[in-house]
């Protein structure tokens, strides 16, 4: 079957938002639960187009839940900053507490959620990363806040030879503490460090379901690569990163509020811009957890 035979049988509109990737998707319904048919197209789409926007899905925590475990069990996050006190399997990208007050923007957790305007891939630090990640904007930003999600692939495939040489068959290291070097986040304790120690991925990975290429990296996370000295590997990972932010890969996406964006971590990077940290921005996030470990291409 075709794929916009698909789409049509299970009455979705797709609508491509960037040459690069990102596309919008209507007529389905999140607050409710979604048939098979409709799966099996949105999953389609995902694959596709990579980054998924869905217009106008007021759902509740619960519902975005469901939704989420269509596509694979659901990280838990590690620090209770950051997990939702209701729901665990809610990491809040938010400047305002779970008691609805806002922060002020020298909290540790405001520090840390800062850290996101770095493009990154989410959970990249974990043995198996993360699938995908599903953010539902609940108050979003005026101010800014757009998130950036850029096509690893393309960027591959459009490395030139000298960095496409640097990166080769290297392993990058990916270390969740790296953060507390760029910013005074809250330090990890140490069962949330023993939780994470740091582990080595292909830079060059193959997607599992749709078996294409794309570069891994993700530099929040990043300060190593394999058979290079220290200062060698920092440049290039901040090459690599400047590459890959380059416009013609990335979609940037103005939220709505009650927009859902679903991201592929396999094979997209994303970043959120700055915004006025006075204003309330409200968004929570389900994480799907990886389908295997990391496959180098
Ligand atoms: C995330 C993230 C970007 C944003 O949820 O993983 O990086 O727009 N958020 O808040
Ligand atoms: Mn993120």
């Amino acid at each position: 079957m075709a794929m916009s035979d698909s789409y049509e049988q299970a009455g979705l509109e797709i609508e491509p938002l960037h040459p690069a990737l990102g596309a919008a998707v209507r007529g389905l319904d999140l607050t409710r639960p979604m048939s098979q048919e409709s799966f099996v197209a949105v999953h389609e789409a995902w694959m596709k187009h990579l980054v998924l926007v869905f217009p106008d899905q007021p759902v509740s925590d619960a519902q975005q839940i469901t939704f989420a475990r269509m596509f694979g069990d659901l990280e838990t996050h590690h620090q209770d900053i950051i997990k939702s006190a209701r729901e665990p399997e809610i990491f809040r990208v938010s400047n305002v507490d779970d008691t609805g007050n806002l922060m002020e923007a020298d909290h540790p957790t405001v520090a840390q959620i800062t850290l996101a305007q770095r493009w990154h891939t989410d959970s990249s630090y974990r043995a198996t990363p993360s699938m995908g990640s599903i953010l539902h904007g609940i108050e979003v930003a005026e101010t800014g806040g757009e998130t950036c999600f850029t096509n690893m692939y393309e960027v591959h495939e459009a490395l030139p030879n000298r960095l496409r040489q640097a990166v080769g068959d290297r392993k990058l290291c990916h270390d969740f503490g790296h953060l507390a070097t760029l910013a005074p986040i809250k330090p990890l304790s140490e069962e949330e460090r023993a939780a994470m120690p740091p582990v080595w991925q292909p830079m060059r990975r193959r997607h599992p379901v749709t078996g294409r290429t794309s570069l891994y990296i993700s530099p929040i996370y990043n300060d190593a690569i394999e058979g290079m000295e220290q200062a060698a590997a920092v440049d290039l990972i901040a090459e690599l990163t400047k590459f890959a932010g380059r416009p013609d890969f990335v979609y940037r996406h103005r939220w709505s509020n009650d927009d859902i964006v679903m991201w592929d971590n396999r094979c997209a990077m994303h970043r959120v811009t700055p915004y006025d940290l006075g204003e309330r921005r409200v968004m929570h996030r389900t994480t799907i957890v990886g389908d295997g470990p990391v496959i180098a291409a």
